[in-house]
């Protein structure tokens, strides 16, 4: 979603600020702006679109300033347009913002009656006509920021410039900032996300809630300063290096990021099983070794939500222990039923996801430990958890998750096998080196069967993907992945579940990808045949040499079940990722930033 990066120093901000926002791109936008200090005034340059649009404005004008703030905006409040584009600015002050001003309409209202003018119809323009509003009445930023912050209500990050210092101001509710340093340089940047900021600070504040961070670059050092609202001095932040590394910003031989990210997931099961039952991480694990919860409480959204009805079969099925899982945005308004020794387990790539951290203050509120499997560490959600199961994907840009889902499911397995105590089991450490050969198997002929299936397919109008028990939540993830990067209607149900409904659909335009696997194999096979019987379009994933089933099939694609007892659907999921990834390929869609998506969801 939107993304924020700011700079000020001795050089020229404009540089690290379109890198930044280059290195959000993948989140999502559809506008991008940057505001400079040009002639001791503020400038904003701005431009709905790609964020190549606002570079062709700003290369016309070879602007050098020593300070500024940049963003890519995901349209919420107003359309997308040039004037809605952030920075908001006037003669005094610039702001960019993340994240929704709830009671902006009626704020908006009184300010007009008051007489102040309003350029677009964003929420966050509220924000910069309440800051101006204060500093007039105070002459104090500090204190106009935080009157202003008092009086909006909603989730929300600003970074503030204004025109009387090279001062960067920012705050958050709810939502990523992260602040940077790097005293050799005397830089001093912001961004919504660490990963604009590496190789640039080297080291990383995360302010919490509420907390104002005043950046001011003196001759010799870079100063930052944390207040709480009523201005005393906080210590309500914290510090750390900047772990990350740019491996991942580049595509290497792939043509597309979603194309890499599917291709190292072999090379990350291994090392995610040597951290986990070897490495560092072997003590995390260890402290759950016999731990048991009345109940967990599983939550996330979309792709993650998949993984978390895998880990809930997993808890379930090896350790006997009762989970729940939930779709963040409805579990944080059900009231859920939540009672002490209880455990919320939160399930997020980014770990800021706005309804996924909601669940995560709930559960905090009712005294609950918290969870998380996550990928981003120094994430908000990782931030706040009791304790963090790291998945060690590294950076994923592709929109549509893929190595993940995979990394979170594992985790979740490996977090299983230690409350079974079962980590020593060498049947446990070779299952997983199993699945990583063969889902390295399916990578190396992925241009084969698999895009010759999707080149017979891809035109059909609608796709239903089924699944058994295990291979349920595949059948949901696989068709998410569909939708999401080829455009098409793509449903996953329980292959039982067909004829309660759905086989309505049923006709020669239908694709069926039934998911097959060894278990309850004659149940889902004639849940196959009521299909054929319909004139459904078959492809068919099973066990190899399964010959009297595969005449049933349009398309029959064999995997080697054998060894994987629990994780075959990962390596199944691989399959329906190079599918996904074929057929959108094939309908020229934008693969790794496809239409109305944001990476990262930061708003509810
Ligand atoms: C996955 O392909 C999606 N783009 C989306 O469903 C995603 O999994 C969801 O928004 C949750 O994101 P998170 O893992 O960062 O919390």
């Amino acid at each position: 979603m939107c993304g924020i990066v700011g700079y000020s120093g001795p050089g020229n901000s404009v540089g690290p600020i379109l890198e930044g926002l280059t290195r959000l791109e993948y989140r999502g936008y559809d506008s991008a702006g940057i505001c400079l200090k040009l002639n001791g005034q503020l400038e904003i340059i701005k431009k709905e679109g790609k964020l190549d649009n606002l570079k062709s404005l700003i290369s016309e004008k070879h602007p050098f300033s020593n300070i500024g703030i940049g963003h890519t905006r995901w349209a919420t409040h107003g359309g997308v347009t040039t004037d809605n584009a952030h920075p908001h600015g006037n003669e005094l002050f610039a702001v960019v913002h993340n994240g929704i001003i709830e009671n902006a309409s009626s704020l908006k209202k009184e300010l007009i009656s008051e007489g102040y003018v309003f350029k677009s119809q964003t929420d966050s323009e509220v924000f910069l006509v309440l800051l101006t509003k204060y500093f007039k009445q105070t002459g104090q930023t500090l204190q106009s920021i935080s009157k202003a912050f008092n009086t909006i209500s909603g989730n929300s990050a600003f970074v503030i410039m204004e025109k009387s210092t090279d001062k960067l101001y920012c705050l958050k509710r709810s939502a990523p900032l992260v602040v940077g340093e790097n005293d050799e340089t005397r830089e001093a940047y912001v961004s919504s996300d660490p990963f604009a900021l590496v190789g640039y600070a080297p080291k990383l504040y995360f302010p919490q809630d509420g907390v104002i961070c005043e950046s001011t670059v003196l001759a010799t050092h870079v100063q930052v300063k944390f207040f709480e609202l009523d201005l005393t001095p906080s210590n309500r932040y914290k510090t750390q290096g900047n772990v990350m590394t740019m491996d991942s910003t580049t595509k290497g031989p792939y043509e597309h990021f979603m194309l890499k990210e599917i291709h190292e997931q072999p090379g990350l099961i291994d090392k995610l099983s040597a951290f986990y039952l070897k490495g560092e991480g072997r003590s995390v694990l260890n402290g759950l070794s016999g731990f048991q919860s009345p109940m967990w409480h599983l939550t996330a959204c979309g792709t993650a939500w998949h993984a978390g009805l895998m880990i809930r079969n997993y808890f379930e099925q090896i350790n006997r222990q009762r989970a729940s899982v939930e779709i963040a945005s409805e579990f944080r308004y059900k009231q859920p039923i939540l009672n002490k020794e209880e455990v919320g387990l939160f399930i997020s790539q980014s770990g800021e996801t706005a309804d996924t951290l909601a669940c995560q203050e709930l559960c905090q509120e009712q005294k609950i430990k918290t969870f998380s499997i996550v990928n981003v560490e120094g994430s908000t959600l990782f931030r706040n958890a009791d304790k963090n199961f790291l998945i060690h994907a590294g950076v994923e840009i592709g929109v549509a998750s893929t190595k993940a889902f995979t990394l979170q499911v594992l985790t979740g397995y490996l977090m299983s096998q230690a409350m079974k105590g079962n980590l020593d089991d060498p049947k446990l450490f070779s299952e997983i080196q199993l699945l990583s050969h063969r889902i390295a198997e399916i990578c190396a002929h992925s241009d084969g069967v698999l895009k010759e299936v999707a080149e017979k397919i891809y035109a059909q109008k609608g796709f239903i993907f089924t699944g058994r028990g295990k291979y349920f939540p595949i059948a949901l993830e696989g068709a998410l992945k569909l939708k999401e990067i080829a455009y098409v209607h793509a449903e996953g149900y329980a292959a039982g579940e067909l004829k309660h409904g759905p086989i309505a659909l049923i006709d020669e335009n239908i694709v069926n990808i039934a998911i097959v696997g060894p278990e309850l194999l004659e149940k889902t096979i004639s849940n196959v045949e009521e299909v054929k019987a319909r004139r459904g379009i078959i492809v068919m994933i099973g066990p190899k040499d399964l010959t009297e089933y595969e005449e049933l099939a349009d398309f029959y694609i064999g995997l080697n079940f054998e060894g994987l007892p629990n994780l075959s659907p990962l390596y199944v999921n691989v399959v329906l990722q190079f599918l996904a990834y074929h057929i959108a390929k094939l309908k020229g869609t934008d693969i790794d930033k496809p239409r109305n998506l944001a990476k990262s969801v930061t708003v509810e």
